[in-house]
């Protein structure tokens, strides 16, 4: 991991702690999510899916602090991330931590260019100008946009932009990311883009990711786990193979085509020694089969 990035945590100590976490809504009287006890350690690759109107987007706006700051309603139990209560601390202090990137770009990029937004949350912080330039430089060379940064929010695609929201969060240097389905508004190539960009901040600097994401078929293979939710409660949560059972199927969740041919086999006896969730990982359990 970058040496300029904060976060000297204990190993095994969780990034993300949520204890007996419910939350309802001013106005509405029964809890959008509820019971939540969750940890999520440093460099893990999560996805969270579940049924619309589950509750992923309210989980999502307590690890960032939204709630209970912005958003009023009744909350009960307590949420660290990086060992910071989120009642005790500011959005603008916990956005140094957690960054978050939303369905719509647009609500994140507001600058007549892309460089302005990416230096915006920096001159918010009040760090010296040479600072900015270097992280923003930073930021946008690790997205791969460096070459869109003189062009204005409305003069790039969809894709684009949401590159430009990511390195907008990137330079923050968070250890955490959260994205409520970040992909959702963009073609299957573009979307593979932003996930490989994705993928490369986890990987290359251990930022831990929480992607919310419908299609599992397309995000299963970059998750080293899936957590499920299921009206206002998590229902699974545990590694791909593992969760990706009929029960998850049940609660209408998208599992992946080759998951779903692989529980059929085994149900006519076929011996497996993992149930895969890509292409790759069946292509090496038929191989050892039809050896
Ligand atoms: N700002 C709000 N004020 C009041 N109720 C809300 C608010 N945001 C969400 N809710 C309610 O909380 C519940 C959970 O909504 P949430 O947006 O967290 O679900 P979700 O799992 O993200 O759904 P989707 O997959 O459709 O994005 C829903 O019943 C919703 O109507
Ligand atoms: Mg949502």
């Amino acid at each position: 991991m970058n040496e300029s990035f904060k976060g000297d945590l204990i190993l095994n100590e969780p990034i993300i702690h949520i204890k007996n976490l419910t939350f309802t809504y001013a106005g509405l009287e029964k809890p959008s999510i509820k019971n939540i006890n969750f940890n999520a350690y440093k460099g893990e690759f999560i996805v969270l899916t579940g049924p619309s109107g589950c509750g992923k987007t309210t989980l999502c706006r307590c690890l960032n602090g939204l709630i209970p700051n912005f958003y009023s309603g009744e909350m009960k139990g307590e949420v660290y991330v990086c060992g910071l209560n989120t009642k005790e601390h500011s959005t603008s202090e916990l956005a140094k931590h957690v960054g978050f990137v939303f369905q719509n770009p647009e609500n994140q990029l507001f600058s007549l260019t892309i460089e302005r937004d990416v230096a915006f949350g920096l001159e918010n912080l009040g760090l010296p100008k040479k600072e900015i330039k270097e992280r923003v430089e930073w930021a946008l060379k690790v997205v791969g946009i460096t070459h869109l940064r003189e062009k204005a929010p409305y003069e790039l695609s969809g894709g684009q932009q949401q590159k430009a929201a990511i390195a907008s969060i990137l330079s923050m240097k968070p250890e955490i990311i959260v994205l409520d389905e970040p992909t959702s508004f963009l073609d299957p190539k573009s979307a593979l883009e932003i996930l490989k960009v994705i993928q490369n901040l986890n990987k290359q600097f251990g930022i831990t990711v929480i992607l919310v994401e419908h299609r599992l078929d397309f995000v299963a293979q970059f998750a080293n786990r899936i957590v499920i939710m299921n009206d206002g409660e998590i229902a699974l949560d545990g590694e791909p193979s593992k969760v990706l059972t009929e029960e998850a199927y049940l609660l209408g969740v998208g599992i992946p085509k080759v998951t779903l041919l692989f529980h059929q086999l085994k149900q006519e006896n076929f011996k497996f020694n993992k149930t895969p969730v890509t292409i790759e990982e069946a292509a090496i359990e038929l191989r050892r089969l039809l050896k």
